[in-house]
């Protein structure tokens, strides 16, 4: 498996909100969910061009993204998506450290992150910890997503 993971080009905006949507049907959402969701699942050139957004590829095909979303007090994970034929190889780990490295690099003490509660078992392996909770009902179902953070070495180089 050749995996890489190299910066996304505006041009690849599709093709990662057809693979953000992949992966987050892969809990079973009901599909009205999937459709009230519609602009969190869409990444558009614009974001692209504006944050460090990752992709890894095997063999040339696109598996997995994310991205690294930079404001003046705070560093977060978004669009963390991997696509579900590839989930369980060790793919969303490698975007994970990359991103974590880079924010690392950046100089950030501390990287957050909102998860989707399927995915909180994944953070923590990754060593996020939860601390708090930010609520998301939809349709009329509460729900809160888990907020996490990871302490980071600050000023270690890649
Ligand atoms: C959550 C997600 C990003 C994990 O990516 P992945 O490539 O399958 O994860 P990896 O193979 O790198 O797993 C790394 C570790 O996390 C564990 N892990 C991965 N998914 C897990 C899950 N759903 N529950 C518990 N542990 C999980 C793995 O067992 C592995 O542990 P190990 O180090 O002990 O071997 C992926 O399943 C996904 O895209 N899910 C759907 C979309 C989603 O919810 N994204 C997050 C939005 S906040």
């Amino acid at each position: 498996m050749d995996l890489q993971i190299r910066r996304a080009t505006p041009d690849e905006a599709e093709a990662l909100t057809a693979l953000a949507h992949a992966a987050k049907r892969h809990w079973g959402y009901p599909e009205e969910w999937i459709d009230h969701w519609r602009t969190d699942l869409t990444i558009t050139s614009d974001f692209i061009a504006a944050n460090e957004v990752f992709v890894a590829t095997i063999d040339d095909e696109i598996a997995g993204c994310c991205a690294l979303v930079l404001s003046e007090k705070l560093t977060e994970l978004e669009h963390m998506w991997i696509d579900p034929k590839h989930m369980r190889k060790g793919i969303g780990r490698a975007l994970f450290e990359h991103t974590k490295r880079r924010a690392e690099e950046l100089g950030w003490n501390t990287l957050e992150l909102t998860a989707d509660p399927n995915a909180e078992s994944f953070y923590e392996r990754m060593g996020a910890n939860r601390i708090g909770e930010v609520p998301a009902d939809v349709l009329g179902k509460s729900r809160v997503l888990p907020r996490m953070r990871i302490e980071l070495n600050r000023g270690v180089t890649p």
